[in-house]
């Protein structure tokens, strides 16, 4: 079964908030393809939004994008009512952990603030449904693994992990959990929520792990690996998480929780020396990358390791990842090598070319 032909023939428009941002925009661009739902996209289109993936496909006249800050109330109210939906789901938020270490206040605004001013209008909008779209209404909180904290070598979070969040940015992603989960359980909202780790892939801006290296490398700069490179994360390709966000949106228990990983824990090391070797294979003459490793201060309160335990979503919903790490990240190099023009034009946009951030503190 695919995550689309679960998509029920009742569910006709669909708000999705920060679809103009890497895991949004795929979510977007899928349901935008396959299936024949009415999307609105609710997106401040900040620095790490673009459209351009989006723009290509030709049925996008089903794609609305509202150009709306979900800090301002009014605007997020006036956004539902215009798009009137039958299933909301909710990844917009300040995103970068080493963002949030220079200046945490955006996301408090976007993610802790935000959430709450799109609860209370999603809230509004559900009270006032007919009692046939009331029931079949879904509020879906896309949140990661971070909140639950740093793992020792041993161990995967589950749904019944503590949560423990460590960054500004864990701790504003946390805050939004609690405030999904308490407008559940007080207002009856009928939430679903799942945390997911670490996505890779096409469309990410270049200011994280994968896209950095790669740019790094193709530009014949210093690759940099925070602290000793030991830290671990577990890897997801951005398609088979939404796989999983659609199967939760649309079978999942109302109030539960669903945590999504792909069981692609690697050190960042590895990933970075994997990465080395594609760019070694497809661009042959300047290998080899690996020699432009460089080691440089740790990331302040870095999180040790990440791994999550799929069970439950696999076994209630039959979900599992169709990439495997070395397949989704050779897509992924194929992707950015082809790509170069919309990597400079978006780094361009965002005024931002690769330096390092998040070293308050060091
Ligand atoms: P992204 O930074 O690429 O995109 C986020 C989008 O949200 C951007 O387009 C941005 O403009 C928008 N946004 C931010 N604040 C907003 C506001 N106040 N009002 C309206 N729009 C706003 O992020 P992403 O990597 O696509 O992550 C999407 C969601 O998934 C986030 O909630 C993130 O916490 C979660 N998540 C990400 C990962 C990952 O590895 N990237 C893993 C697990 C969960
Ligand atoms: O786990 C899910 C989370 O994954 C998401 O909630 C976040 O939105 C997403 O940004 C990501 O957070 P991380 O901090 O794990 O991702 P990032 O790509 O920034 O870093 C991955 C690892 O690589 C981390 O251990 C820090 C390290 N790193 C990162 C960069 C940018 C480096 O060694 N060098 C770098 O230049």
């Amino acid at each position: 079964m695919t995550a689309e032909s679960i998509l029920s023939p009742e569910i006709k428009r669909v708000l999705i908030t920060g679809g103009a941002g890497f895991i949004g925009g795929c979510l977007v661009r899928r349901l935008l393809r396959n299936t024949d739902v009415d999307v609105f996209n609710l997106d401040k289109i900040g620095y790490a939004s673009d459209l351009s993936s989006i723009e290509n496909i030709s049925v996008s006249n089903r794609h609305h994008l509202l150009r709306v800050d979900l800090k301002d109330a009014v605007e997020t109210a006036k956004a539902l009512e215009i798009s009137n939906p039958d299933l909301v789901m909710h990844l917009a938020a300040e995103s970068h952990v080493d963002r949030s270490i220079d200046s945490p206040i955006g996301f408090l605004e976007s993610n802790i603030f935000g959430t709450y001013n799109l609860l209370e209008a999603v809230r509004s909008h559900w009270d006032n449904l007919s009692p046939e779209r009331k029931k079949r209404f879904r509020f879906h909180h896309i949140s990661t693994d971070e909140v639950f904290g740093s793992l020792g070598s041993k161990g995967r979070f589950n749904e019944k992990s503590q949560y423990d969040p460590r960054s500004p940015y864990s701790a504003t992603k946390a805050s939004s959990d609690h405030l999904v989960n308490a407008w559940h359980h007080t207002f009856g909202l009928p939430v679903v929520l799942t945390n997911c780790s670490n996505n890779f892939g096409p469309w990410q801006f270049p200011e994280k792990l994968i896209p950095v290296v790669i740019l790094k490398a193709v530009n014949l700069q210093p690759i940099p690996i925070y602290g000793d490179g030991l830290n671990v994360r577990d890897w997801l390709y951005v398609e088979d998480h939404v796989d999983a966000l659609l199967l939760v949106a649309n079978k999942g228990q109302v109030g539960q929780n669903y945590c999504v990983g792909g069981y692609g824990e690697r050190t960042n090391k590895l990933v970075v020396e994997n990465i080395c070797n594609l760019l070694d294979k497809y661009r042959h003459s300047s290998a080899p990358h690996d020699r432009l490793i460089t080691y440089v201060k740790d990331r302040p309160g870095h999180d040790q390791r990440y791994a999550i335990d799929s069970t439950r979503i696999t076994s209630e919903l039959g979900w599992e990842p169709k990439y495997n790490f070395e397949e989704g990240l050779e897509k992924t190099i194929i992707w950015y090598l082809n790509n170069l023009e919309w990597c400079a034009k978006v780094r361009e946009n965002a005024n931002y070319y690769g330096r390092r951030i998040g070293t308050v503190g060091l």
